[in-house]
């Protein structure tokens, strides 16, 4: 099968250095060669890292409460032209970020090729600690990882091409087909605009009463059969026991088998059009306590299950 993989060093949708690093970790720690020599797929574009450097501009002041919303426009804008051609060529997509306002991007990319291809809508599963979808409005960071699902869902708008006008219908999800997986940290406006769009989530507590078998049983179910799926996967998800290395850790997470199990009942509906792995960030664990290393290897460990690394 052909893989379109699209590594992204960016970190300017939150304030910490280092999540651009990502991909170059889990590359150096042997990820694309499993996918090829282990998993045999094909692989296109794997060759780079892209940082956008020149789309960086020179000056970027805050809009709409909205942090570095300029270079962050830019980039995702040029990230969902690079989904759209891997997926519109029928290639299933992997895009390594990165932090998770990349999103905008790699699902605005899918969507539309999804559409075009398949005439298709297709469904997003979001796991992650956040639901990151707070509007300029709502948002109290002003970061804009924390708001790439109002974008895409058309919950937050905006005319302006430099601030993410470039985003049209055809790039944007329908919010009856997203699901949400690992909530812990929902800000109270967030709440609200779940509530109010009747938008389906599983949180922290929900896996605790019914256990991820019957979550992923819901959260499939919920979606449809032979919907095209497009994972977005927040390692923040995992409780930092296993994966520490990251920008916004929340204590009360997933299990690491928890997370690679989300990824292989995804695997198993044949339905998966793309995968992100966001927010893993090499530098923010002490060297002595192998944080970053081991975040890498759990990041590893979930895109092999998304990619059918547990099928015997
Ligand atoms: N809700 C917070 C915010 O909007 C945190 C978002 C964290 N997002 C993430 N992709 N790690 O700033
Ligand atoms: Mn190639
Ligand atoms: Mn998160
Ligand atoms: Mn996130």
């Amino acid at each position: 099968e052909d893989l379109g993989v699209v590594a992204v060093g960016f970190s300017g949708g939150q304030c910490k250095p280092g999540v651009d690093a990502a991909p170059k970790a889990l590359i150096e720690a042997g990820l694309l060669t499993q996918l090829r020599d282990e998993l045999g797929y094909n692989l296109h574009g794997h060759d780079t890292v892209h940082n956008y450097t020149d789309l960086m501009p020179a000056s970027d002041p805050d809009y709409r409460n909205m942090k570095q919303p300029r270079a962050v426009s830019a980039v995702t804008r040029r990230i969902a032209e690079q989904t759209y051609s891997h997926a519109k060529e029928g290639r299933l997509v992997l895009t390594l970020g990165g932090d998770h306002s990349i999103a905008i991007g790699t699902i605005g990319g899918t969507a539309k090729a999804i559409r075009e291809r398949l005439g298709r809508e297709m469904a997003v599963i979001w796991v992650d600690a956040h639901a990151d979808i707070n509007t300029p409005e709502t948002s109290g960071s002003g970061n804009i990882h924390g708001m790439p699902v109002s974008f895409l869902t058309g919950l937050a708008n905006e005319d302006k091409e430099e601030f993410f006008g470039w985003l049209k219908d055809e790039n944007r999800i329908n919010k009856r087909k997203l699901v949400y997986i690992g909530l812990r940290d929902v800000d109270p406006g967030e709440k609200r605009i779940l509530r109010e769009n009747g938008i389906r989530a599983f949180s922290m507590f929900d896996i605790d009463r019914y256990g991820i078998g019957k979550v992923m049983e819901m959260a499939l179910g919920h979606i449809g059969a032979d919907t095209p799926i497009h994972l977005s996967f927040d390692v923040d998800a995992l409780d930092p026991m296993w994966a520490p290395s990251t920008g916004t850790p929340v204590r009360g997470g997933l299990t690491l088998r928890e997370g690679d199990y989300i990824c292989e009942c995804v695997h198993e509906t044949g339905s998966l059009v793309a995968v992100d792995l966001v927010e893993v960030n090499p530098s923010l664990a002490e060297p002595e306590s192998m944080g970053a290393q081991e975040t890498v290897r759990a990041g590893c460990s979930l895109v092999r299950c998304a990619l059918g690394e547990s099928l015997l």
